[in-house]
């Protein structure tokens, strides 16, 4: 006689699925915008979709044989009145040995293209290639690109058709650089450089992820990663290359006063106002949508709060609270918009 709680759990467990999947955003899921790896766009996100799909399919074929063989057993075998027991049976050599060497060529048939995936993504460049060095922080995202002689963070961007080396690189604790539409996941460790290498294929906006558990503010380590269109890309370099513009407006004139009579001239580059290294660089800020690992949308308001109190919106934030108070956040937030 089964129990009633035994006879609910099976509908309780699709209960717990349902609800989670619909957690993971069913409705209203944004497929081409979202973090997926089944929309590739690049040639690593591709390649690795590939050899999703191979592993899906075999896993498929496996799943069909083996519930087939359990359905013909549980029938053939069933409990029949009278019937006899059927003979018993202790292991079977030839089956065994057969099924290990079967699914021994089965891994194998993952193996190479995973391998091959794994060494052609983080080849060395070419001369014509172009670098971007990715260094992560706690906790977001640094770019420089050695050969342009720009520094930005938390939003790259890059040309679509070229073939990009991100050289990834941490100072402290160990990260991991993910784009799933153009590729990763790969490990950002202190004491190395390792590298990924991609051609992004269809200009847009992907969505990174540190994918490491790196500390306090892990999930809030995200990035972005901009593909322009033919062309584009230049003119990008050339606006981040040229120095930042004065502020017109009076409370931005006030806010850059207050910068650079503060403690952040210590930590923040703005060209020709600061030089400091330990957070974002910040000369061209105002032409980036998002702030703090990228967790957060670029506006006066959000600024303004952050200013205040950073570790409220990004707990373990290595910027202090430098006690501003409410005139002078907002006058720093104009001044860090006005750095277009
Ligand atoms: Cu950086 Cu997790």
């Amino acid at each position: 006689m089964t129990k009633p709680a035994s006879r609910l759990a099976p509908s309780l467990l699709l209960l717990g699925v349902i609800a989670l999947s619909a957690g993971c955003g069913a409705v209203g899921w944004d497929w081409d915008t979202k973090m997926t790896t089944v929309i590739p766009k690049s040639d690593f996100g591709r390649m690795t979709h590939d050899i999703f799909m191979l592993i899906s399919w075999w896993t498929l074929g496996i799943f069909i044989l083996v519930e087939a063989g359990l359905v013909y057993a549980c029938w053939r075998f069933r409990d029949r009145p009278g019937a006899p027991i059927p003979k018993q049976v202790h292991g079977h050599t030839i089956l065994e040995v057969s099924w290990t060497i079967a699914f021994a060529a089965i891994l194998v048939i993952f193996a190479v293209p995973t391998v091959r995936v794994i060494f052609k993504t983080q080849e060395a460049p070419a001369a014509t290639d172009l670098r971007v060095d990715v260094v992560g922080r706690q906790w977001w995202w640094e770019f420089r690109y050695p050969g342009q002689g720009v520094v930005t963070a938390n939003e790259a961007h890059i040309p679509v058709g070229q073939t990009v080396a991100f050289h990834l690189h941490g100072p402290d604790v160990i990260h991991s650089f993910w784009v799933p539409q153009l590729g990763g996941k790969r490990d950002v460790v202190p004491g190395r450089v390792n590298r990924v290498t991609l051609t992004p294929e269809v200009p847009g906006e992907y969505i990174g992820q540190c994918a490491e558990y790196c500390g306090m503010s892990h999930a809030n380590m995200r990035f972005r990663v901009i593909v322009h269109a033919k062309g584009d890309w230049e003119q990008w370099v050339a606006a981040q290359k040229a120095p930042p513009v004065d502020p017109k407006e009076e409370l931005a004139q006030k806010g850059k006063e207050i910068f650079s009579q503060s403690a952040c001239m210590g930590c923040h580059t703005i060209a020709g106002t600061s030089a400091g290294v330990l957070g974002p660089n910040l000369t061209h800020f105002g032409s980036r949508k998002t702030f703090g690992g990228a967790s957060m949308t670029s506006t006066p308001e959000n600024l303004a709060k952050w200013v205040e109190n950073p570790g409220h919106m990004k707990p373990g934030v290595l910027m202090p609270n430098l006690g501003m108070r409410e005139e002078q956040s907002k006058a720093l937030a104009a001044y860090l918009l006005s750095l277009k």
